[in-house]
């Protein structure tokens, strides 16, 4: 067992603050995917962030909060926004709002935007640890930029050196995607990143229609969406029903055919059990050395958007992020 993972305990939320006051990183789980934590009020520890992560300094990060009441200390939200917190948070949902105009986060946040994204997780461990800092945590997912996002700590583990001192473990992820991303402006809803909160719930909290935004196009207003992100070192090809010799198999539903080697997403067909897999499957057929990761066609509905949404970044050829 790696010594930088530990069980969660009183001893270890001491230690996990600690590391935190001292401008350290801190790994931690949530609901979604697990995150690479720093004090968001603290520049040199955000840059840090950065640094171990690869990630460009013009992709902001999400800074992460223990309760609902909490966000009104660093952003505006309008009656649009406080329905929607009040829906989803806790749990797998990001808002970006306007940010106030004086606040204690770090500038390299929301590199150079005047909105920032803040999510308040369900995740038990995430909100204790939120709880004993008392401040806001900002953390992108625990991976190296433009990587597959981690669900166990040992995947974690797997992607940091010793500039990584601490990684709570807090099993897999129940959901195993990212959140959720929505921009609230003013009474527009933006659509951002897909994730387990769906389009469907958000129209039916709000009544409001929810604008998708083109994922072909960057949007200027949220730069970490390039297309290519998620990414294996094998190839992933999509939508296949009859997979190659010399290809693995990631199989959703009830798939009969042969395939060299084969993991189910889903056997039962259901969408939640297959985000919860795709990370960790995504994880153990790239260090299989095939020549290929052949993917099984995956419904479009509910949380399918999401699960369609990483796979074709997963499969984008431009991997340089
Ligand atoms: O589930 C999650 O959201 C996980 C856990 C750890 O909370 N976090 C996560 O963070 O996925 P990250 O950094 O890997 O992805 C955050 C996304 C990026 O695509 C970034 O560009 C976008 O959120 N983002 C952050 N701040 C933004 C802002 N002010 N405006 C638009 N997009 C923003
Ligand atoms: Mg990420």
């Amino acid at each position: 067992m790696d010594k930088r993972i530990y069980k969660p305990s009183k001893q270890t939320y001491t230690r996990a603050t600690k590391l935190l006051n001292e401008g350290q990183l801190v790994s931690f789980p949530t609901e979604t995917v697990y995150g690479l934590g720093a004090d968001a009020t603290n520049s040199e520890a955000v840059e840090k962030i950065y640094a171990i992560k690869g990630r460009p300094n013009f992709n902001p990060l999400i800074i992460h909060l223990s309760a609902a009441d909490q966000a009104e200390k660093y952003v505006k939200l309008n009656r649009l926004a406080k329905k929607l917190a009040q829906a989803f948070w806790p749990g797998p949902f990001t808002m970006v709002l306007p940010i106030l105009e004086k606040n204690k986060i770090s500038p390299l946040i929301t590199a150079g935007l005047d909105t920032v994204a803040v999510r308040v997780p369900e995740n038990e461990i995430a909100h204790k640890l939120l709880t004993e800092f008392d401040r806001p945590i900002a953390a992108p997912s625990a991976n190296k930029s433009g990587k597959v996002s981690p669900t166990t700590a040992a995947h974690v583990a797997d992607e940091f050196d010793s500039d990584l001192k601490m990684i709570i473990d807090g099993g897999s992820c129940k959901k195993g995607i990212e959140s959720t991303i929505v921009q609230v402006m003013d009474n527009n809803l933006i659509l951002l990143r897909p994730g387990s909160i769906t389009i469907e719930e958000i129209k039916s909290v709000t009544q409001c229609a929810v604008r998708v935004m083109d994922e072909n196009n960057v949007n200027p207003s949220s730069p970490g969406q390039l297309t290519s992100h998620y990414a294996p070192k094998t190839k992933v090809r999509l939508d296949v029903d009859v997979p190659n010799k010399d290809e693995c198999l990631l199989a959703f539903g009830a798939v009969t055919i042969n395939s060299s080697f084969t993991m189910n997403l889903s056997p039962n067909g259901d969408l939640e059990e297959a985000a919860a897999n795709l990370f960790s499957m995504l994880r153990t057929l790239d260090k299989m050395n095939f020549t290929s990761i052949a993917v099984s066609p995956i419904p479009l509905s509910g949380i399918g958007l999401a699960i369609n949404d990483r796979l074709k970044r997963a499969a984008a050829t431009n991997n340089e992020l």
